[in-house]
């Protein structure tokens, strides 16, 4: 069983006498600089000049300062960034101003676990990563709930590293849903492989693909939208809230062995050795690496991609079903 922790074992003070810096105020920045002040800490927020969320800050109460002021002047530095572009900021605007032992939050493992910055020997190095968007953090938060948490400590510079971590994670409302120890290399392998495997790669071409067969077939594209994509909502909610079991006891015995006999026909052992290879790309860096070359190129990758999904049958059938039914 993992090792859990929660509300009672995150102490405040273990952070509370530094100021802490927001580098970038995207999707977790807000969310952890909202939190953090409203758990009565010191924040600073820095945005790149002629940001947009310069504006949402000011409009959210913060002085708005430069990265290399929060560099500067913070002793809790959260590297709230892209994980792509973490190595540029940190080498010109970072790295020249740091201070003797900083602390480094990070919200994914990415970075340091591909070391593609070098941080100091004297840091703290420490992962609280919400398993969830940061608006769920915040208005979790502001129920008086929070998002469970992936913690981790690379570096113990000062032998307060893992209090220090738990009090992050407690200031961002995680201690209260509960935080799983874990490591950086453990919370980046399996983020990667899931977001590719499941969440991000693999159901969304399953959808892509089953959708594009009843189409082809002569099926109405509206309706292939709807059982295809749209339904994927009401089973992920009985996954979400009841486990697998608890999904297959609330579908109809058509579904039960539909799924019983087709589920493990298309995925298969070819289906399984191919997960592998996606674990190992990962496991090896090679996936890092692809990733961020693709990223100092402009991300061709990604962009031609995301260019081809745009105008595809599926995207246009979902734009006509939302611009004609209430859904
Ligand atoms: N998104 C999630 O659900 C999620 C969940 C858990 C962990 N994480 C992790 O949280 C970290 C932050 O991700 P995010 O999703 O919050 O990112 P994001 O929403 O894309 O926000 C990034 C922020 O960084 C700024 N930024 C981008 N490039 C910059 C540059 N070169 N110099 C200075 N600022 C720059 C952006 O400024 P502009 O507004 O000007 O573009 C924005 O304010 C990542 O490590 C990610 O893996 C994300």
């Amino acid at each position: 069983m993992a090792n859990t922790f929660f509300e009672g074992d995150g102490d405040l003070s273990q952070i509370s006498q530094y100021s802490i810096g927001i580098i970038g105020y995207g999707n977790q920045g807000r969310a952890h600089a909202l939190n953090l002040r409203d758990s009565g800490l010191t924040v600073c927020v820095s945005t790149r000049e002629g940001s947009p969320a310069s504006a949402r800050a000011v409009a959210d109460g913060f002085a708005v300062h430069t990265v290399e002021e929060v560099a500067n002047n913070c002793e809790v530095l959260a590297l709230m960034l892209p994980d792509e572009a973490i190595p540029g900021v940190y080498r010109d605007s970072i790295e020249p101003y740091l201070e003797a032992r900083d602390i480094f939050v990070f919200a994914h493992g990415f970075t340091v676990h591909h070391r593609t910055i070098r941080l100091p020997d004297d840091a703290d190095v420490l992962l609280v990563a919400p398993t969830g968007p940061g608006r769920q953090l915040r208005s979790l938060y502001e129920q008086g709930k929070g998002l469970p948490a992936l913690l981790a400590v690379d570096q113990d510079a000062s032998g307060l590293a893992w209090k220090r971590c738990l009090a992050y994670a407690k200031a961002i409302g995680c201690l209260r849903a509960g935080a799983i120890e874990t490591t950086f290399r453990e919370e980046t392998v399996t983020d990667l492989y899931c977001e590719q495997a499941v969440l991000c790669g693999g159901m969304p071409e399953l959808i892509k693909a089953a959708f594009a067969v009843l189409v082809e077939k002569g099926y109405q594209p509206e309706l292939a939208y709807i059982s295809c994509l749209k339904e994927v909502k009401l089973i992920a909610d009985l996954l979400f809230e009841r486990g697998l079991d608890g999904m297959r006891a609330a579908i109809s015995n058509t579904a039960k062995f539909g799924s019983a006999l087709t589920g493990p026909e298309l995925v298969n052992a070819g289906t399984r050795r191919e997960l592998e290879e996606v674990l190992s790309r990962i496991e090896s860096g090679r996936f890092a690496s692809l990733f961020l070359q693709d990223a100092a190129a402009g991300s061709p990758v990604t962009r031609d991609f995301l260019a081809s999904e745009k105008h595809s049958r599926l995207a246009r059938a979902g734009r006509a079903l939302r611009e004609s039914l209430d859904f």
